[in-house]
């Protein structure tokens, strides 16, 4: 289980929700995939449909235009999020909140979430909590990441969250999903300088480095260490590491 601030979460999405579809290149090229595995190893039916942390649409735009469903309920812990998804499609029902804490209904058939779950502060508990909420033989699929994860940034700071492994987080669920299909893959994004890297992580809301506590010195060194070990060709490296999971409910 890991300390997470719900309020600073909250804040910081909702700060970057006007930045963040430019700048979340890799998010959305992982709600692509996620759809294509879905539909590829589920098909693409299914009556009653939970998202959880739709953000500014991503995934959700995928499902209104891949999946055949007769209900649709998306939820995010930024209450804006709602005017986001209702510009996609008025049958899309929105439910504001903490989704480890609130009420999320029950008897779907599908439930999905993209870049979100690395957020939960008690992911086996959660993912718990969602089995309860799902058909049996209905099926949870999901993107997260890696601990590899922003790599660059963990090793030059303290700053990282605790991602699962693939093994790790199939153990722990195991009583309640079977796996269909895991991946992991690994992308690099290219910058001119680490603090368009900070830019970056700041504008899709990830900014886990509380930089108002960082010195002159602290920002110095970051910045110098990061063109040491990160370089390549002129530009810095940032690694992003997501997963992939299409489970079934037992
Ligand atoms: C990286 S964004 C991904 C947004 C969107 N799914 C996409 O594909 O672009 C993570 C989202 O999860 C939401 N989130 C974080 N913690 C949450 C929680 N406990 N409950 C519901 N949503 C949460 C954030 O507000 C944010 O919109």
């Amino acid at each position: 289980m890991q300390a997470i601030d719900k309020e600073l979460i909250k804040k910081r999405f909702q700060r970057s929700l006007k930045t963040y579809d430019d700048e979340a290149i890799v998010q959305k090229g992982m709600a692509s995939s996620l759809i294509d595995l879905l539909t590829g190893n589920a098909g693409n039916k299914f009556n009653k449909i939970l998202e959880i942390g739709c953000g500014t649409g991503n995934l959700t735009r995928q499902i209104v235009h891949n999946l055949d469903f007769q209900e649709f309920i998306t939820n995010d812990i930024v209450e804006e999020s709602d005017k986001y998804v209702q510009n996609i499609s008025d049958r899309i029902l929105f439910t504001p909140g903490d989704a480890e804490t609130i009420d999320l209904s029950a008897g779907f058939d599908l439930i999905v979430s993209n870049a979100s779950f690395q957020w939960m502060s008690d992911l086996p508990e959660f993912l718990k909590k969602l089995h309860s909420c799902i058909n049996k033989d209905g099926i949870l699929a999901f993107t997260s990441f890696s601990p590899d994860n922003f790599g660059e940034i963990s090793q030059l700071t303290d700053c990282k969250l605790d991602y699962y492994s693939q093994l790790e987080l199939i153990y722990l669920i195991n009583d309640y999903f079977e796996p269909i299909y895991i991946n992991n893959e690994k992308e690099i994004l290219s910058f001119n300088s680490p603090l368009e890297v900070l830019e970056h992580v700041k504008q899709i809301g990830v900014n886990a480095l509380n930089l108002k506590f960082w010195t002159k010195k602290d920002l110095n060194e970051f910045q110098i260490n990061y063109v040491k070990y990160f370089s390549d060709n002129g530009k810095v490296n940032l690694t992003y590491c997501p997963d992939y999971y299409i489970l079934k409910a037992k």
